[in-house]
């Protein structure tokens, strides 16, 4: 391993810059669309309490763990792996995260671009004063009609991509350091007007017991799966995102409080969302679990009977685009790291990256209306990337770093890694990292599976 590939991509200009680019990368789709309608098919409070649960029990501490890996190497997550396995004399196979996070990686922005791809065409039909007094009927309607166009979303597909390929190929901390310095408070104060909003609405209430009233006879194995899954998707966690990210962090920064934070914003804007799009649900009659299309039928609404609608709405999907936006080049920055360290051009891996996703997207594209009827094991295209990848590869991937941080590196490595000056928090860490995310991973596997039923 050639020590020239260390730190080659460059390194975060200042201490509030990785956290600004780690809640980036955390804060996207997962929040605003992904976790208000996972929570409405998995009947709400329980399953909040349990996605928490994840968050605390497993996502922070592997995000610690990752991070700290990346920093030691400075590399690649498949080329950071590659060392520390040598390094460590750990088992070969865990070599295996860096590659199983290439392969999550490309599936993961395949469909998510999709996704995206929706928000960039709100944010036209927002503009265009659409939804101005419209109904929850014309709302389901018109995102019936977007969706089971193949044409249209192949174009709105192609659109994110390339704004996703455009940053990645300049370097990640040109652009988008820059923009996310104005473009995340924005994204925050935006959230918070939407929440003001929904405090007035009748269906207020509604909401706040329907996310916060524990019913666990609503859940099942699957449940439990989903929402450590979504731990792992919300936090960009498992497949080397948060790794590739903390290889740029500067040496001397603490890292337990920096996670804490990252951690603790990705969840106060999923549960915000949450509480503003239960509110719309419950205020018009609308479904709970309408599914993928519950955030895209919802703000709308909300949108088109408030004043000065028309413009928050068009800002507020840009705000989605862009959340997006930041989240998706974390996602495609491992494989391109990997290739550049492997001697391609910053332009040519980004090309390569997109390009491989963007094809594997038109899969996800067409899931939604002509492969429609074409299911594996009850699940349509997108639905089997999506579970494979968030149900699955992440908390594989995660259980696998636990392990590897827990048991296979050291404890003065980890230790001056982490660089966590007190004592007691540090040995929780530890603790935790150890013993409890490897085994909540591996007991809600089993779950899932069906053994504990
Ligand atoms: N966390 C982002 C979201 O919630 C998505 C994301 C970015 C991601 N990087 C990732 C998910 C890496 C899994 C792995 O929208």
């Amino acid at each position: 391993m050639s020590d020239q590939k260390r730190g080659m991509h460059g390194i975060w200009s200042g201490r509030w810059t990785f956290i600004l680019a780690a809640t980036g990368s955390a804060v996207g789709l997962g929040n605003l669309w992904k976790f208000p309608y996972i929570t409405g098919e998995n009947g709400g409070g329980a399953f909040v309490l349990v996605y928490l649960a994840c968050i605390f029990a497993a996502g922070i501490p592997v995000m610690l763990a990752e991070v700290l890996l990346g920093r030691k190497t400075r590399m690649s997550p498949i080329n950071a792996m590659a060392k520390m396995t040598e390094d460590t004399g750990a088992p070969k196979f865990f070599h295996g995260i860096g590659w199983m996070g290439a392969i999550s990686g490309f599936f993961i922005l395949s469909f998510y671009s999709v996704i995206a791809g929706w928000s960039l065409a709100y944010i036209l039909k927002l503009a265009g004063g659409d939804f101005t007094g419209s109904d929850a009927a014309f709302a389901g309607e018109t995102f019936g009609n977007l969706v089971s166009d193949p044409v249209g979303l192949t174009i709105w597909h192609s659109v994110f991509m390339l704004l996703t390929g455009v940053v990645i190929a300049r370097g990640v901390n040109k652009g988008l350091e820059a923009a996310l310095k104005i473009l995340m408070p924005v994204l925050f104060v935006l959230l918070l007007i939407l929440f003001g909003y929904s405090l007035t609405l009748s269906g207020f209430g509604q909401g706040l017991h329907f996310l916060f009233d524990f019913d666990f006879s609503k859940l099942t194995g699957e449940s439990f799966v989903v929402a450590l899954g979504h731990a792992f998707f919300t936090l960009s966690l498992g497949m080397g995102a948060i790794m590739a990210y903390g290889a740029y962090m500067p040496q001397e920064q603490s890292l337990g409080k920096t996670i804490l934070w990252v951690g603790v914003l990705d969840t106060l804007v999923a549960l915000v969302a949450g509480m503003v799009i239960f509110a719309i649900v419950f205020s018009n009659g609308l479904e709970p679990s309408a599914g993928p299309g519950l955030m895209f039928q919802t703000l709308p609404l909300a949108f088109g009977s408030m004043a000065g609608g028309e413009f928050f709405g068009t800002v507020f999907f840009i705000l989605v685009a862009i959340a997006a936006w930041s989240s998706a080049i974390s996602i495609a920055e491992p494989a391109v790291a990997w290739a550049v360290e492997k001697g391609f051009s910053r332009i040519g891996a980004t090309a390569a990256v997109c390009g491989f996703a963007w094809l594997l997207g038109l899969g996800t594209v067409l899931s939604f209306n002509d492969w429609a009827e074409y299911k594996l094991f009850g699940k349509t295209f997108f639905d089997t990337l999506d579970f494979l990848t968030a149900n699955i590869m992440l908390p594989l991937g995660g259980l696998l770093i636990a392990v590897f941080v827990g048991w296979f590196a050291s404890s003065e490595l980890v230790k001056k890694e982490a660089n966590i000056e007190n004592e007691a928090v540090f040995n929780a860490w530890r603790f935790v990292v150890r013993y409890i995310s490897p085994a909540a991973v591996c007991v809600i596997f089993l779950h899932g599976l069906g053994l504990f039923n």
